[in-house]
């Protein structure tokens, strides 16, 4: 969506993952005070998304959206205010049919998504200084044209406030029937691929809930030609830090969102990093990668069912590959420059993990880890980029 926000893509923090229901201004302002001491505002990370459950459960007399009282006493602007006086921006969650998700599917009490109200919510989001809206599709049912016609009522909606909000969709929750397989660039900065994510590795899942990493990675890579300045799929928030992978699936985690410019949006309790997250998380090769500023998606370049090699081409040439063991054992992922769209005979590959730097005259290969990801940014050779491949469409109806 071109409105002049996520020409690359969104990096912050969202409540959901680690915390569902339970936020609170207390929590969401210890969050924001985290993301600025442990260094990962630095890094990049710039959104701090509250996500479902801070409304009240009734607008008021005039229909406006109301927080709840007792979690957020001082009110969403003035929360907005915090973020903002800490470098920081914010984000918003609400759905666009009668309910939000938890309102649908947890009994957290209330009605109040924005069916009827997308003017009068936009306004109030504007108001508010909010810099992202999360809007969460939360029913099984609506064709969709249905989705397509509502989330573009939103859409002109915050274009209408004349603030330049980041609008964020997902269309998929208990509605895997349309969400991965329309390209929602023409509506939405970032648009869910899947159900949710969960904090496993696998879930066997093909696209229904919850999706483990792996899981999350076979429906997005096929949609890599979506990607474009200001438009990013976007495979869910990140479960980096929180225990349920070993460090090796962390690290291939992070890789993987970061060459599928997917929006680099931490689910983990900031408070409490250890060392092995806080470096995964704050990778600044990595992060250049994901930031590039032509905002292409890594495309595959080869999958045997074990080995997988994505390749994304970067602005100054310079292509970044991955390297990608799905299998259980420890193996060799192997490709060459000519592979990835480079032509030439000398190439220096740095490692995005630790940093070393070798040369090869096209070989490029390692020895990588079970569910482990090799990066390489290879440099040194002329950009001859073959053009990605084509996704299938199933369904490509247009807003209007
Ligand atoms: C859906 C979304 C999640 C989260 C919850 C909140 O499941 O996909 O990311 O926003 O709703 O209820």
């Amino acid at each position: 969506l071109d409105n002049g926000v996520a020409r690359t893509p969104p990096m912050g923090w969202n409540s959901w993952n680690t915390f569902g229901c339970n936020i609170s201004e207390s929590l969401i302002k210890q969050m924001a005070d985290a993301m600025v001491s442990s260094g990962m505002r630095d890094a990049g990370y710039e959104y701090v998304v509250v996500d479902d459950c801070w409304m009240n459960s009734t607008r008021d007399s005039a229909g406006n959206l109301q927080a709840n009282a007792q979690r957020f006493p001082s009110g969403m602007k003035a929360l907005g205010d915090y973020l903002h006086g800490k470098g920081l921006k914010f984000g918003i969650y609400q759905a666009p049919l009668d309910k939000t998700c938890a309102q649908y599917f947890n009994s957290y009490p209330g009605a109040t998504g924005a069916q009827g109200h997308e003017a009068q919510d936009a306004r109030q989001f504007a108001a508010w200084g909010v810099d992202y809206l999360k809007y969460d599709w939360c029913s099984p049912s609506g064709t969709i044209d249905d989705q397509v016609r509502t989330f573009a009522k939103m859409r002109d909606a915050l274009a209408a406030t004349g603030r330049p909000i980041l609008y964020s969709i997902n269309s998929n929750s208990v509605h895997d029937k349309t969400g991965p397989r329309r390209n929602w660039g023409d509506i939405a900065n970032i648009w869910r691929t899947t159900e949710d994510i969960t904090n496993a590795w696998d879930t066997g899942q093909t696209n229904g809930y919850p999706m483990g990493i792996q899981n999350i990675v076979n429906v997005t890579v096929p949609l890599a030609s979506y990607a474009r300045p200001g438009a990013f799929n976007d495979p869910d928030m990140m479960e980096v830090g929180r225990g349920g992978m070993n460090d090796t699936e962390m690290r291939s985690h992070f890789a993987l969102w970061a060459v599928m410019a997917s929006p680099l949006i931490a689910g983990n309790d900031l408070r409490n990093m250890n060392a092995a997250t806080q470096t995964i998380l704050k990778n600044q090769n990595l992060i250049a990668i994901n930031q590039d500023t032509l905002g292409l998606q890594a495309t595959q370049i080869s999958n045997d069912g074990t080995r997988r090699v994505l390749a994304k081409r970067l602005s100054n040439g310079d292509v970044a590959v991955a390297l990608f063991n799905q299998s259980g054992a420890t193996t060799t992922v192997s490709t060459t420059a000519s592979a990835i769209g480079l032509t030439g005979n000398a190439f220096t590959l740095r490692d995005a993990w630790t940093n070393g730097l070798s040369t090869t005259a096209g070989a490029i290969s390692a020895s990588v880890p079970a569910h482990g990801t090799v990066v390489y940014r290879v440099s040194g050779g002329t950009p001859n980029p073959t053009p990605p491949a084509t996704p299938t469409i199933t369904a490509t109806p247009t807003a209007t």
